[in-house]
């Protein structure tokens, strides 16, 4: 770990105090902790604007399997991309949907656009990226 340094923040009473209300609701013991990971979710999100930043991402999907060729488009769409897909997880919800977790790697435009085509097919009922990141650079 990196040394730590101390700096004093000038908040607002009624910003702090929503802030600590919003906190602890998280489950944050220290405001320290909440204000670092603010701070690298901005920094994550910020990775992901330039194109070819190498990001590490989910995507899932929520679909109804009975649609017709659905299943079928998903997959080939996912061997499109297999050199960016690190793993799968499928479960069947009930008896129509199906939930899937993909975990993603690799240049930001291209997990992007895998999230963007995965989302969009018709079908997919709910979808939804999440980036992140490997880690070693947000200690
Ligand atoms: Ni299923």
């Amino acid at each position: 770990m990196s040394d730590l340094s101390r700096i004093g923040v000038a908040i607002d009473s009624d910003l702090l105090e929503k802030f600590d209300r919003l906190i602890t609701q998280r489950g944050y013991s220290n405001r320290s902790e909440a204000f670092r990971d603010l701070i690298r979710d901005e920094l994550i999100a910020k990775s992901w604007e330039s194109p070819d930043s190498q990001v590490v991402g989910t995507v899932t999907l929520v679909y109804d399997h009975h649609v017709r060729l659905l299943s079928e488009k998903l997959t080939d769409i996912q061997h499109d991309f297999q050199h960016s897909i690190l793993s799968t997880l499928h479960v069947h919800l009930d008896h129509d949907h199906c939930l899937e977790v993909l975990v993603v790697r690799g240049r930001a435009a291209e997990v992007q656009k895998i999230s963007d085509s995965l989302i969009s097919t018709k079908g997919v009922i709910h979808g939804r990226l999440t980036m992140t990141a490997s880690g070693a650079e947000l200690k």
